[in-house]
């Protein structure tokens, strides 16, 4: 990552469509091969496509436009690229005094969590390819907001979902929560645990939901019949969901 970030010295502000070229969001991940490059090219920032960035900003626009109260709550970073663009969108829409709350293991998945033989094949299928890398830490996305005048009001917990979860403060809103942790127990555990703080009118998006090799979709379902409350999600690009709560 670092080559990538010596690169963007040159480059002065932290426009949105600058942001997204620099993260070099995939148009498309239709096939293992795109996965993998995804995965093997450093310089690639994101795993999430294009697509769910526009709706993200129509997200944006109407958590501005309302008026929203809350913090944002981003769950699963990894080089951080998806986190960094929203973050830029936020503040082109002067909603720079949001904290942004990052939450991630920095090392992978919480094994303890996974105990399907479905989602366990895909755990083999993802380190597979995730050992070959070095990970992302804590560190990286630091100096990365850093570079690209993102820093102020960023938060990075380090750590697994489900120790973490007590750092953001109890008493605090969330006007957006995003769960990018790939399986079905651990976007459960965050569901249950961060959408009582969300305000009215707030955003929920799970990025997993159509991604069938894990239980995220059932795990969802579940919570949405577990909460009895009146939740009709809409997609928002290839894998992603999201609703705001009413
Ligand atoms: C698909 S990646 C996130 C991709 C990222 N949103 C992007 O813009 O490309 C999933 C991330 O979730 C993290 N993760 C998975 N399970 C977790 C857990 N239980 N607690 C914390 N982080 C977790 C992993 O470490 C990994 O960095």
């Amino acid at each position: 990552m670092e080559s990538k970030i010596d690169n963007r010295k040159f480059m002065k502000s932290n426009d949105p469509s600058e942001i997204l070229r620099f993260i070099e969001a995939p148009l498309e991940v239709k096939t293992l091969k795109e996965f993998e490059d995804l995965v093997f090219e450093k310089t690639k920032l994101t795993f999430i496509e294009q697509m769910y960035f526009k709706e993200f900003d129509k997200i944006a626009k109407s958590i501005s436009d309302e008026n929203i109260k809350g913090d944002v709550v981003n769950i699963g970073i990894y080089r951080g690229g998806g986190s960094l663009y929203m973050k830029s969108v936020f503040e082109q829409l002067n909603l720079g005094e949001k904290k942004w709350w990052l939450f991630d293991s920095f090392n992978g998945f919480n094994k303890e969590t996974i105990t399907e033989k479905i989602e366990q094949e895909s755990l083999i299928w993802f380190e597979q390819y995730l050992c070959k890398v070095k990970q992302p830490t804590a560190q990286d996305i630091r100096n990365l907001f850093t570079l690209c005048k993102l820093e102020k009001n960023t938060e990075i917990i380090e750590g697994y979902i489900e120790k973490t979860s007590t750092e953001f403060p109890n008493n605090q809103q969330i006007c957006f929560l995003h769960i990018d942790v790939d399986f079905g127990n651990s976007t459960y555990f965050s569901l249950n645990y961060f959408y009582p703080m969300l305000t009215k009118g707030a955003w929920v998006v799970i990025d997993d939901y159509y991604l069938n090799s894990t239980l995220c979709k059932q795990m969802v379902d579940q919570f949405i019949n577990d909460s009895g409350a009146k939740i009709e999600p809409i997609r928002l690009g290839k894998y992603q969901i999201g609703w705001r709560k009413n």
